[in-house]
């Protein structure tokens, strides 16, 4: 046993000498100092030797074990402070760090950022109503009773008898007249809803600002005039216009409005239907019924609305052919605004 023992300490040591490399390190702790090195498993058979050599053995075991393993420290500690210290990753503290992604608003609220600009130095303020709306908001108030057919050109949302979700921001008009007297000049931007089928050109839902100017000897010159300086601010200075005759249940005369198409200047292309105009917007004279409802005298307050898709906007003046960009949430699209 003691030879034996005097025997394991010399190849120890021997291959302590020839350590070199990490791998072999590691090696030599598992080979003598490991759980099931040689050492632990020469301690392990001391309790089966007679009774009289176990202290001996055990003692020298113990010995021999205590030393390998100092002299294990010893050795990887010295060879540790021999790498060459080129081998320790070098950080370049000077190079400029890793920009996160940073986002923005999206391009639909850009829109409506950059319309609400251009209105608010005429003097338009901001409002805004409810969503979830009463249908007599969105229909009775705006000179739209039960059975009138436009009813249909509305196609709504209903969450029960009275309450849906309003399928033109028109409602905000009534909103704000109830709660405040003329001179009024307010644009109301916000989400519309309507159960069409969602192709190139519709969504279920989408957005609209609405327009509303009232005071006494407000006339149609004012909504021309007002819808020009809007068109020429946004779409350049070189935008016409066109106004032809439409009908709105809360407008009266009622106007579509175009402007020369953004594409083709006028000239006729497939954006345009080959007429050389689109149309952005619907407006009107508010109707004396409206004014009624909201108790308004009609013989003394005139005013003007106007209505527009912020989509259809934005469609044209990016030329983006496809509705349903600004809601798939694509990076890549969102990303080129
Ligand atoms: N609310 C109309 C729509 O959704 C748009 C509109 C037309 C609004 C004429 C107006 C207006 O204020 O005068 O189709």
């Amino acid at each position: 046993m003691k030879e034996e023992l005097l025997e394991l300490r010399q190849k120890a040591d021997k291959d302590l000498k020839e350590l070199r490399l990490p791998e072999d390190i590691e090696r030599f702790r598992v080979k003598y100092l490991g759980r099931k090195g040689l050492l632990s498993e020469f301690l392990s058979r001391i309790p089966s030797l007679p009774q009289e050599e176990r202290p001996v053995i055990g003692r020298l075991a113990n010995e021999i074990k205590v030393d390998i393993s100092k002299r294990f420290e010893e050795t990887t500690r010295a060879l540790g402070e021999k790498q060459p210290r080129t081998t320790i990753p070098i950080q370049d503290v000077s190079l400029p760090g890793r920009t996160p992604p940073i986002g923005h608003r999206h391009p639909l609220i850009q829109t409506i950022g950059d319309i609400k600009d251009i209105f608010a130095r005429m003097g338009f303020q901001v409002a805004f109503g409810p969503e979830v709306e009463l249908e007599y908001y969105n229909f009775e108030a705006l000179n739209i009773p039960l059975d009138h057919p436009s009813r249909d050109d509305f196609d709504t949302f209903y969450l029960d008898d009275e309450v849906l979700l309003r399928s033109q921001t028109s409602t905000v008009q009534i909103r704000v007249m109830q709660r405040q007297k003329p001179p009024i000049r307010i644009i109301a931007p916000g989400k519309v809803f309507r159960p069409d089928t969602v192709d190139a050109r519709h969504s279920f839902m989408f957005h609209q600002i609405e327009g509303l100017m009232v005071d006494e000897g407000v006339n149609f010159a004012h909504l021309k005039g007002v819808l020009t300086l809007f068109a020429r601010a946004y779409f350049g200075p070189d935008t016409r216009m066109r106004f032809r005759p439409s009908f709105f249940p809360f407008t009266e005369p009622s106007a579509e409005v175009e402007i020369s198409c953004t594409l083709c200047k006028g000239r006729g292309c497939s954006v345009c239907g080959s007429t050389g105009w689109l149309e952005i917007l619907g407006a009107g004279m508010v109707h004396p019924n409206v004014f009624k409802a909201v108790g308004y005298d009609a013989e003394k307050y005139t005013g003007f609305a106007f209505g527009m898709g912020i989509e259809r906007i934005a469609m044209l003046k990016y030329g983006i052919d496809d509705i349903r960009l600004f809601f798939e949430n694509d990076i890549r699209f969102l990303s080129q605004f």
